[in-house]
């Protein structure tokens, strides 16, 4: 089997874990956010390279403007101080997403976790925010159609690998897809990187999702035949 290089979770189901448990909507965020700080540490001890997350998608902004806050608040909050233990775990913080709208005190924050973890190098942890997988498409191919008029490149130069590489980040393709919470759906998340990923869902709602679950959806990944189009050659 293909080693697992690159793992994406769609962190879902947070308000339902709150809702179950009489809580509001934004305590499951924070619950969630503790158990992806957990996951991101597991993912560096198992030697996973490279880790995305679904934080937040551009059409989240239609939440109410008390979930859209508190999220924005726990960003700053977890960028500032719960990552310090990422940090000193070797993980290096980049984010996929626009920056407009978010606010400048978030934005100021994820600057400085950027700054602060570049030279990590142990896992590469991929925070989508503000995140839309048609927007990455269409802000890379703005990119690229620019430097083809700059004459930086000539239209034959375009690739897939050119296309890759010009990307919000230039990633590995995603070889294993999580999405927790019993949703059969992909939710416009990194289309482009996902072409041909393995997916995996469960019902296990996102807080709920501790380290052992991360160890099943590994498992099913190595149980997986990997074609890439192909056939599987017999030994
Ligand atoms: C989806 O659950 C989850 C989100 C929109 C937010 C994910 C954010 C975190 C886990 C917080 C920590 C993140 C970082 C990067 C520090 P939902 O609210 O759609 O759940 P529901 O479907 O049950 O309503």
């Amino acid at each position: 089997m293909e080693e697992l290089k690159h793992v994406a979770i769609i962190m879902d189901g947070n308000g339902r874990w709150a809702k179950k448990r009489g809580l509001n909507r934004s305590m499951g965020h924070k619950e969630g956010s503790k158990v992806l700080e957990e996951l991101c540490l597991h993912a560096v001890s198992k030697k996973i390279s490279y880790l995305s997350v679904f934080a937040f998608s551009t059409e989240n902004f239609k939440r109410s403007k008390e979930e859209v806050d508190f999220l924005m608040n726990l960003f700053i909050e977890m960028f500032r101080k719960k990552f310090k233990e990422l940090h000193k775990h070797g993980v290096k913080v980049v984010f996929s997403g626009r920056r407009e709208p978010l606010r400048q005190d978030v934005l100021a924050s994820m600057d400085e976790i950027v700054e602060k973890t570049k030279d990590n190098d142990k896992l590469v942890f991929n925070i989508c925010l503000n995140y839309g997988g048609h927007t990455e498409i269409i802000d890379t191919t703005k990119k690229i159609c620019q430097n083809v008029i700059d004459g930086k490149i000539t239209l034959d130069d375009i690739d897939d690998n050119l296309f890759s590489k010009e990307l919000y980040q230039d990633l590995p393709p995603i070889d294993l897809l999580i999405r927790t919470s019993g949703e059969y759906r992909v939710s416009n998340f990194m289309l482009w990187q996902m072409s041909y990923s393995e997916f995996y869902f469960t019902d296990t709602l996102f807080p709920d999702f501790h380290k052992e679950e991360f160890d099943k959806a590994i498992l099913a990944y190595y149980e997986r035949d990997r074609k890439f189009g192909g056939v599987k050659l017999e030994k």
